[in-house]
């Protein structure tokens, strides 16, 4: 009769080695055990049939795992005290000499090049700030309900750890104010990370990257704007695309909308499936004027969206929190 432990440890070796460990679950060693049962005294099989049924879950969720890639081979232990030669590593560690920026870093720097091309400044966002950036100076009214849409995060003293990258536009609107009334406009935007007290799933992050565009000038447009970003993406993904918008409601711009890109054929798409990439829309007035910018003389359009759902379209990424995970054997596509 085969031993229970036994089977255990020889199983989960075996789904650690194997490529296909499914196939494992259909295997003898498991049946022999289930067959034990029925030649067991009745009062016997309760027991010890919870113990293979028990056996049975542990392995359906080593495979389970391994097959999601959750847990990495184990690695041999490092005697830190030891001297090593990275290039003879055997430990499964990255040498320094084929290390790489995170893949983030990487299409966080792409995005950007193509707006400095087109001519925006760039500037990092805030990854500390306050009320006033993130809400006030944004024409949020103190206790609005679109204040919760944001679910911010808060320091005992009050300080906000951003939740969108808006929170850079009234000092970009405040640092442009000059050169606009010298006949020129306001073009940046700003990058970084932002955060968001929200569960975790595979499309939720509570941290994760922005960029938002800012542009001033006498006689801005909802057209221009569906412009540059159009521009934008047919450019970051190497393709023309179809574009549409639907109204929505953010408080700082009016009219506001939703910009949505149809999933290209190349990238797994079929027809009329919209994805929605970011939010846009003309600069509220009264964002204008917290920035002592004449509405009644200037107009502006913004735009901010999330970087990671960019590169998981471009890489047919299904699961946001690879990018956090610091896992090897996702971080290692991107070298
Ligand atoms: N800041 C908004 C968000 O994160 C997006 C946005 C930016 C909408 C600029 C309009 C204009 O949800």
């Amino acid at each position: 009769m085969q031993n229970i432990e036994d089977t255990r440890k020889d199983l989960l070796a075996r789904i650690e080695a194997s490529d296909s460990p499914r196939d494992l679950l259909k295997g003898p060693e498991l049946k022999q055990l289930f067959d034990v049962i029925k030649t067991l005294a009745p009062e016997e099989r309760g027991a010890y049939g919870k113990q293979v049924n028990e056996l049975r879950i542990a392995l359906e969720s080593a495979i389970s795992d391994r097959e999601s890639g959750v847990e990495d081979k184990a690695v041999e232990p490092i005697d830190v005290t030891a001297p090593w030669d990275v290039n003879a590593s055997n430990i499964g560690l990255l040498p320094t000499q084929q290390g790489t920026q995170h893949p983030l870093t990487l299409e966080l720097e792409n995005v950007i090049n193509i707006f400095t091309r087109m001519g925006f400044d760039a500037i990092e966002s805030r990854q500390i700030d306050d009320d006033d950036h993130m809400f006030g100076t944004l024409n949020f009214p103190e206790n609005h309900p679109a204040r919760d849409g944001y679910d911010t995060f808060r320091t005992e003293e009050g300080f906000i750890p951003p939740a969108h990258t808006s929170t850079m536009q009234h000092r970009i609107l405040k640092a442009g104010k000059a050169q606009l009334e010298a006949g020129g406009q306001i073009a940046a935007v700003s990058y970084g990370r932002v955060f968001r007290n929200e569960d975790v799933d595979a499309t939720h992050e509570h941290t994760f990257y922005q960029c938002e565009g800012v542009f001033v000038s006498r006689d801005a447009t909802l057209g221009q704007m569906l412009g540059t970003l159009r521009d934008f993406f047919e450019t970051y993904y190497g393709q023309k695309l179809k574009i549409k918008t639907q109204p929505a409601y953010f408080p700082f711009v009016e009219p506001g909308l939703e910009f949505a890109i149809e999933r290209p054929a190349a990238l797994g798409g079929k027809d009329g499936e919209w994805l929605e990439m970011l939010g846009c829309g003309m600069i509220h007035p009264n964002v204008l004027q917290a920035a002592d910018i004449d509405p009644a003389k200037y107009r502006g359009f913004a735009w901010g969206g999330g970087i990671e759902r960019l590169v998981m379209l471009k890489y047919g990424i299904e699961d946001l929190r690879h990018f956090e995970s610091g896992k090897l054997q996702f971080l290692r596509k991107f070298l």
